[in-house]
């Protein structure tokens, strides 16, 4: 009797594991393609352009060659056999015929470029140089070190980029994204706790929150907001009075009202994204966000587990009203199955051009025929 029933008790548990597992992973999602217009293959990159910052005048810096501990043998070996260089790009959208050029990093006795695989990055102008300098912050997991974030300053006259300082912190563990408030104040996401691949890999099936968003500033750094799982892209409102947060781990993102001490309060999650979102970009007039995303888990995680595995690419547009997402309006701009760019990790649209962005593979950019919908404005 007792025998029986424990039999019974272990199978529905081992039913709930399997069905959590098959419903979370997307084993039976499918999809069909869709481009909004012509994309083609932007020239420089083939080994990641995971996150990017766009200015006014449509200038993309982009962040290419991510690798930290926690990923996979298989994917540390890809990176090995391709020969990749962590490097920042930047891609003009008012000349696209110019492809994507490395941009040159001086040298500094605090950053040396060989060690550098950079993530997360966040950009403010540099007013005390003035028009056309900008301050770059870049999530650096420093090859054989710990995580640190950067800071650069780009200039336009110059056309490379000067290491300024770098920030690091015990409680830095595996960083993801950072969004600027200020100069030398940001938001930051701890993706992961665990920086070792077999742990790594518990922390992102089970439902285990052992991430958290930061905040830094001359006082150090606070956990603004603790046990979240995976917390990924962070981006600020163009007031910068409202921080969006990608939790691809629980398939959600949250919105945040910033408070007068920079405390983080959640006043919208939103399950609808229904995807693995990664990096959010604010379209330029700041009405919307646009996402990067992995649609299918089980083969986002694939293709992490092996870079050589291809998968699914989707970008989102989700527009805002008071802060918040308009769900009901939140629409998808593209949709490849993985052979044009595989893993879309960010996107931007600037003068009628979709640029795309992945972990570890190609950079893409669409010729829009039609523009994303104004969320029912006139
Ligand atoms: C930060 O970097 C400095 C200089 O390399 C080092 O001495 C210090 O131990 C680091 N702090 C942490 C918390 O890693």
């Amino acid at each position: 009797m007792f025998r029986g029933a424990s039999k019974v008790a272990i199978f529905g548990v081992l039913f709930a594991i399997f069905f959590h597992l098959y419903t979370k992973l997307g084993i039976n999602f499918h999809f069909h393609k869709h481009h909004p217009g012509d994309c083609r293959q932007v020239s420089g990159v083939d080994f990641g352009s995971e996150d990017m910052e766009v200015t006014q005048d449509g200038l993309a810096f982009i962040t290419s060659g991510v690798d930290f501990p926690s990923n996979s043998p298989r994917f540390h070996a890809f990176l090995v056999e391709k020969n990749v260089q962590g490097r920042i790009f930047l891609f003009d959208f008012k000349k696209p015929e110019l492809g994507a050029r490395a941009i040159k990093i001086r040298p500094s006795k605090n950053f040396d470029p060989e060690t550098f695989q950079p993530h997360g990055i966040s950009m403010i102008e540099d007013r005390a140089k003035g028009t056309g300098n900008y301050l770059l912050y870049v999530v650096n997991h420093v090859k054989g070190g710990k995580d640190r974030v950067e800071k650069f300053r780009f200039s336009s006259a110059s056309n490379d980029l000067e290491h300024i300082r770098f920030f690091n912190d015990s409680a830095f563990h595996v960083l993801n994204d950072i969004a600027v408030t200020g100069e030398d104040q940001f938001y930051a996401s701890n993706y992961l706790y665990f920086d070792s691949y077999f742990w790594s890999r518990f922390e992102h099936i089970l439902p285990l929150p052992l991430g958290a968003l930061l905040y830094v500033d001359a006082k150090g750094v606070t956990e603004v907001v603790p046990k979240l799982h995976g917390p990924n892209g962070v981006t600020l409102s163009k007031d910068k009075k409202f921080l969006y947060a990608a939790v691809p781990l629980q398939g959600t993102m949250q919105v945040y009202e910033r408070q007068r001490d920079n405390g983080l309060k959640l006043i919208q999650t939103v399950p609808e994204v229904q995807t693995s979102v990664d990096n959010f970009q604010l379209t330029s007039n700041g009405d919307a966000l646009l996402a990067g995303a992995h649609p299918i888990p089980h083969k986002a995680l694939l293709h992490l587990e092996d870079p050589h595995f291809k998968a699914p690419s989707s970008v989102l547009h989700l527009p805002l009203s008071n802060g918040r997402v308009v769900t009901e309006e939140i629409s998808e701009l593209f949709y490849d199955q993985g052979d044009l760019i595989s893993g879309s990790s960010v996107a931007h649209i600037h003068s009628n051009q979709l640029l795309i962005g992945s972990i570890i593979d190609k950079l893409v950019v669409c010729d829009l025929y039609t523009k994303p919908s104004q969320a029912g404005r006139l």
